[in-house]
């Protein structure tokens, strides 16, 4: 599929877009996991907000009386709720998002339903209160989405972070903490539990949904886990595009017509090393990188095909480890 499609959504341009986020820090999680606890669950508020704004905003056109989410790879649930938080106001709580995810560990600490956001090395600590004075009107937005739905807490028993990795950070003169959760009145809207989006057809069972997110994770699913350059211990007989057809098959049977599929935007998701099953015809050499990759993205083509979804938002992308240049990715299919 030939990516041109044009973006008419107009979308604010937050503080926490992922473009600003890129220059404050080399690291973006609030949640940090111990390496041997899941080493892929990393997650932070507001994660690329143009798109989960574009989401809901399309959702509450779409579905201005309700619709259930399913949040696939949701890690310990910040994804869902800063969605969650986008959609609902205090009048119009309609909104479910049933959050699943493969990790024990960020199903744990979501179902236990408290939440840090630290500084430094993070993208959401600009929800701190304490750095409100480098607050912009999009900041201060968002600021008070997240503080409709969530509390201050008190710090848990149990730890949360990677004990080590905060102590590094504490060393900062500016080192700061705080624990959050969400507010009892929406606590019931939001559930984690274990799950693989390769089962979510036996998901709420004879119900379709408004929308499905799977950010951030197909490039687990398909070992597509090249980082900071091409990976030479890639599985190379994963059939990759299988995978993905799987997947959207699926995907496409649950939504409702209008429903939204939303992707994330990190390279890896779109880009793909080719497996040994891509035709020669169907690859390109990266010289770069001394390797092949698809010629076509097999996620993009998978949804293209057969005239079922169309994208409705573009994000550039920084693809510079592959690409070495900007690229133009869709983040949300819509079910036609
Ligand atoms: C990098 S995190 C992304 C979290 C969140 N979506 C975000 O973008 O911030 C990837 C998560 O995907 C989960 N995951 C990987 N494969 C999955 C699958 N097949 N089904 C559900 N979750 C999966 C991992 O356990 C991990 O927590």
């Amino acid at each position: 599929m030939k990516i041109s499609a044009v973006n008419n959504f107009k979308y604010p341009n937050y503080a926490f877009s992922i473009s600003s986020q890129r220059k404050q820090s080399p690291s973006f999680s609030s949640l940090k996991l111990k390496n041997d606890e899941n080493n892929y669950s990393d997650t932070c508020f507001y994660r690329d907000i143009d798109t989960l704004d574009c989401a809901a905003t399309l959702l509450k056109k779409t579905f201005p009386k309700g619709t259930d989410i399913l949040d696939f790879a949701s890690s310990n649930g910040e994804e869902a709720i800063s969605l969650y938080s986008l959609l609902v106001n205090t009048s119009n709580n309609k909104y479910k998002i049933h959050c699943f995810d493969t990790s024990d560990r960020a199903v744990e600490l979501g179902k236990k339903g408290i939440y840090t956001v630290f500084y430094p090395m993070s993208y959401d600590y600009l929800l701190l209160p304490e750095f409100s004075m480098l607050d912009d009107p999009n900041t201060r937005e968002i600021k008070s989405k997240f503080y409709s739905v969530m509390e201050e807490t008190k710090k848990p028993s149990y730890e949360i972070n990677d004990i080590n990795y905060l102590c590094q950070l504490e060393r900062s003169p500016y080192f700061k903490i705080k624990y959050y959760k969400l507010k009892d009145e929406h606590k019931d809207k939001i559930e984690i539990n274990k799950g693989n989006i390769n089962n979510i057809d036996k998901v709420l069972p004879n119900k379709k949904v408004g929308a499905v997110l799977f950010r951030n994770a197909m490039y687990i699913e398909t070992g597509n886990s090249y980082a900071n350059g091409f990976s030479f211990n890639e599985d190379l007989n994963v059939n990759k595009k299988e995978i993905i057809e799987k997947i959207v098959d699926k995907v496409y049977e649950k939504l409702l017509p209008g429903g939204l599929f939303i992707l994330g935007d990190i390279e890896k998701d779109h880009i793909y090393i080719a497996d040994n099953h891509v035709n020669d015809k169907d690859k390109i050499f990266v010289s770069d990188y001394c390797t092949f990759i698809y010629k076509n993205s097999p996620l993009w083509e998978a949804l293209s095909k057969d005239d079922r979804f169309e994208p409705v938002l573009y994000k550039n992308v920084d693809a510079s480890v592959i690409l070495g240049k900007e690229q133009k990715v869709p983040t949300i299919w819509r079910k036609k």
